[in-house]
């Protein structure tokens, strides 16, 4: 068998299309839906990704306004920034860019965002809404990759899903969309005692470990959906998923490429999560 690759980029650039009227709707009210990214230091990956999630908010007729901060920022600094956002109406999304420095308390900086621009979904409270199934705002990438399952005709219930990596980011909020979903879900770690065993087992395999090309086509089942959330750079240069891509596509069904796969679909969440923000502000002050 040879798997199908499901196209990132295409499925991106339809929902894109989709949200022009939206979009304009809220311009023409006043309400332009706006998105502040805030950028710490100069990480050359967070640079790339700050860009993109720029470039694709202008691109969306959105507003995008990037804050960028040295490294060794006092983290009063950056709080009362994030609490400026919070205050500021053009905005309606607040993302600050992960990871940020050792000397920065994330936690609390997250914790300051308003939770009605956390179009991360990464505040306490929208974390706590998603673990009761009734979200508001949902971290960006699996709900990418919930999406994409969709897309592709992928219904998760009574599935075995088998997700790798445990991260706030990806891991957990991936394993509560599944259960919503009615799959069985695993979720392996850095701890596993035996990884394939797992991941043998799964009908939907989701991987978001940051190891470069760590699972095998010897470690999936025949006629998995095989969904790479991982961005490494391989010795190469070339960019690389956490899934060897050409010795897994000849067992699975479904597979999504790194480049093209889940990337441009996290980016498209977060705009679409920006404008649900701003539909949400525009009904409360209309
Ligand atoms: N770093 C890697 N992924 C993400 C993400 O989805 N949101 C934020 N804020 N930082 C990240």
């Amino acid at each position: 068998m040879t798997a199908t690759a499901i196209d990132g980029n295409a499925l991106a650039r339809k929902l894109r299309e989709g949200f022009a009227g939206r979009v304009a709707a809220l311009a023409a009210a006043g309400h332009r839906p706006g998105l502040a990214v805030v950028l710490v230091g100069e990480d050359p990956a967070s640079q790339v990704y700050v860009r993109n999630k720029v470039n694709a908010c202008e691109a969306a007729g959105m507003l995008s306004e990037r804050i960028t901060l040295p490294a060794d920022v006092a983290p009063a600094e950056l709080l009362a920034k994030v609490r400026a956002l919070n205050a500021d109406e053009r905005i309606h999304g607040i993302l600050v860019q992960l990871p940020l420095p050792p000397h920065i308390d994330e936690t609390a900086i997250l914790d300051a965002i308003a939770p009605d621009k956390d179009v991360d979904g990464f505040h306490p409270e929208n974390v706590g809404a998603l673990v009761q199934g009734r979200a508001r705002f949902i971290p960006c990438t699996p709900l990418g990759v919930i999406r994409m399952l969709e897309e592709a005709g992928v219904n998760p219930a009574g599935q075995e899903a088998v997700i790798v990596g445990r991260s706030n980011i990806v891991g957990k909020p991936m394993a509560l969309l599944l259960i919503e979903r009615n799959a069985t879900v695993t979720v392996c770690h850095s701890r596993t005692r035996d990884l394939a065993l797992h991941t043998r087992r799964a009908d939907i395999l989701v991987v978001a470990a940051g190891r470069p090309r760590m699972i095998t086509g010897d470690m999936i089942k025949p006629g998995a959906v095989v969904i790479d959330v991982g961005i490494n750079r391989g010795p190469d240069g070339k960019l690389c998923g956490d899934v060897d891509f050409e010795s897994c596509r000849a067992v699975a069904a479904l597979i999504t490429p790194v480049p093209g796969g889940v990337g441009p679909m996290t980016i498209t969440m977060l705009l679409e999560n920006t404008i649900a923000a701003a539909e949400r502000r525009a009904g409360r002050v209309s």
